[in-house]
C-alpha cells in the first residue's frame, strides 16, 4: 500500500526560528489541530496542544518561539519546548512532551505522514 502524505506547504515558507506554519494533522483518526517549524535547518511537526492545560501554543498564529529563537513557548502561561525534541523544559509541565508528528521535507515541500505518525505513540 502507498505510503500517505499531506503536503503541509512549500520549504521555503518555514524560515529557521521564525513563524510556525499551522495545520490539521490527523491522530489516532482523529483530526486534530497542529504546526512545523524550522529549527537548525530541520522541520518538526507536532500536536498544537500545550501539555500543562490543552490549549493551543499560539495565541497568535504561527508564533511559536520565544524571543531567543531556541524554544517554543506557550502563550498562555509560558512553558518552553525544546523545537526539536517536544520536551517540555520549564515551566508548568516540565518534563512532559509535546506528541511528535512524522514529517518529511522532500523536492522542497514538507509533508506529513499520518500512518508513520502512529509509530510514535
Ligand atoms: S497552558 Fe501552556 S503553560 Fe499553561
Amino acid at each position: 500500500m502507498a505510503q500517505r502524505k499531506w503536503l503541509i506547504c512549500q520549504s521555503e515558507a518555514l524560515k529557521d526560528a521564525e513563524r510556525g506554519i499551522r495545520f490539521q494533522a490527523e491522530w489516532r483518526h482523529t483530526p486534530v489541530p497542529a504546526f512545523v517549524v524550522r529549527f537548525q535547518g530541520k522541520v518538526h511537526g507536532y500536536i498544537n496542544e500545550c501539555q500543562h492545560v490543552p490549549v493551543e501554543l499560539d495565541f497568535n498564529e504561527g508564533d511559536f518561539f520565544d524571543l531567543s529563537g531556541q524554544y517554543l513557548i506557550c502563550a498562555t502561561h509560558g512553558a518552553y519546548y525544546s523545537p526539536d525534541t517536544g520536551l517540555c523544559r520549564g515551566g508548568p509541565c516540565k518534563g512532559r512532551r509535546l506528541t511528535k508528528l512524522h514529517l518529511i521535507e522532500e523536492a522542497g515541500a514538507v509533508y506529513f505522514l499520518p500512518d508513520e505518525s502512529k509509530l510514535h505513540e
